[in-house]
């Protein structure tokens, strides 16, 4: 695993500092590295998978006026997590926080991403994974990405590191493992990111 002290992230992408609550399912410092890549990289599409109620989303597009489009991508109420542990974690209205930006899209499926292909969406600059944290469900959502990031392209995970869900952290490491530590821990947040030299 390559790993980046907050510290040496930050001085290297700009402090990402924002001003707004802290999200329900991410840290301050979580949202800012993600803010601090949207500043300095200027994506203009973006996809989020596994949106929510669009609580990290709304702090990405107000600190983001660059961001043109934001697909927002979750599954319908009465989707049954693979994870009991993410069951509580469905929202009632997917990506209600941010629903009136006109830069966002929500694409709201019985299965989520699982009921998508590449081709359904278009290529992103950018693409957070923090949807079905099952290893399965990790594995499937990095190939979608994958598959539909833009070369040169970011993409980055939530919750490496995270004991309640232990998949996240086994696929990445495996990946590390197979590609040669290409995805880069952000240390004291359980962000992951990768610049893919491959992509659409
Ligand atoms: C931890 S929450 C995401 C929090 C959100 N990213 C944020 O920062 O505010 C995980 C989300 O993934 C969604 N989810 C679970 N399985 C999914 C799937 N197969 N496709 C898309 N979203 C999924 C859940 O409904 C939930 O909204």
């Amino acid at each position: 695993m390559s790993i980046l002290s907050k510290e040496a992230f930050f001085k290297l992408f700009g402090s990402g500092a924002f001003i707004a609550e802290k999200p329900l399912y991410t840290s301050f410092d979580d949202v800012k590295v993600l803010i601090a890549l949207s500043r300095t990289f200027y994506p203009k599409t973006v996809i989020e998978i596994g949106i929510q109620r669009g609580e990290t989303a709304k702090c990405i597009l107000d600190n983001s006026p660059w961001i043109e489009k934001y697909i927002g991508i979750d599954v319908i109420p009465s989707h049954q997590t693979t994870l009991p542990v993410q069951r509580g974690e469905v929202p009632q209205k997917a990506g209600e926080c941010v629903k009136n930006d006109p830069r966002v899209e929500l694409i709201v499926k019985p299965n989520g991403t699982r009921d998508l292909v590449p081709t359904d969406l278009p290529a992103a600059d950018l693409i957070f994974i923090d949807g079905d944290h099952s290893k399965v469900g990790v594995a499937l959502d990095t190939l979608l990405a994958m598959q539909v990031i833009r070369k040169g392209g970011i993409i980055c995970w939530h919750d490496y590191g995270n004991h309640l869900v232990p998949g996240v952290t086994e696929v990445i490491d495996a990946l590390n493992m197979n590609e040669g530590d290409h995805i880069c821990l952000v240390e004291g947040t359980m962000i992951c990111f990768q610049f893919c030299r491959e992509g659409r």
